[in-house]
């Protein structure tokens, strides 16, 4: 299979995780994408979803899906999403796409994480994918010199501007032996809104896309 043909076949997958009668939590990317125009598919049996982005939000509404604000739902059974990467404990790099934050407030909420990823993104150290920090922007530089301290080298994402109206740090060179304690050492830097790592709340189960089909880590 193609990486494309392994991203569909995850979300397509996915389908299977999705109580009937809930609120669905949908991440952001090109998986998330292909989730979405399954989600469409059984739409009647869904109560509606909750997007982790604006694009995400349009995309589910260009479906019929209504798109609830997460203010007004108590239970979220299931979040489903992409990763930059992943390993076998399930810990992810992500934010990519830009949209870190409100995926891992969504992520918070939901009783269930669902990642799906194409075999590409099965790592066993993350930290080759740059890892993306969302930073308050009047905190560049200086949350730029803080992260510089701790080893890795922080490159501003160009002409970006968040959901949330801040910026993107993409951070190269990091070899992420403990991501638990490096997701809270970011994150207590005075301007860093979240950084992309998804460890302390990590995925529940992996559909990874492989040549030989989906399979399943949990
Ligand atoms: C967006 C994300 C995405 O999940 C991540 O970038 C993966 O994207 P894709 O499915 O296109 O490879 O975190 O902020």
């Amino acid at each position: 299979m193609t990486q494309d043909e392994q991203k569909r076949a995850v979300a397509a997958a996915a389908i299977q995780h999705i109580p009937v009668g809930c609120i669905v939590g949908v991440g952001t990317g090109s998986t998330a994408n292909y989730f979405i125009d399954e989600l469409a598919k059984i739409k009647n049996k869904i109560e509606g979803a909750v997007a982790s982005s604006d694009v995400t939000a349009q995309r589910l509404k260009g479906h019929g899906i209504e798109v609830l604000d997460l203010n007004n739902v108590i239970d979220l059974p299931v979040y489903v999403d992409g990763a930059d990467e992943i390993t076998e404990h399930l810990h992810m790099i992500k934010g990519g796409g830009g949209a870190l934050t409100r995926e891992k407030i969504v992520a918070a909420v939901a009783r269930k994480f669902i990642c799906i990823t194409d075999q590409s993104k099965l790592v066993n150290i993350l930290g080759n994918f740059p890892l993306p920090v969302e930073v308050i922007p009047m905190a560049r530089s200086y949350v730029a010199r803080e992260i510089v301290h701790l080893g890795g080298h922080p490159a501003l994402r160009q002409g970006f501007v968040t959901d949330n109206g801040n910026v993107i740090l993409d951070v190269h060179g990091l070899q992420i032996m403990n991501p638990v304690e490096l997701e809270a050492t970011l994150n207590q830097i005075t301007g860093v809104v979240t950084n992309g790592l998804f460890a302390r709340r990590p995925a529940d189960t992996l559909l990874l896309g492989t040549d030989k089909g989906v399979r399943t880590i949990t």
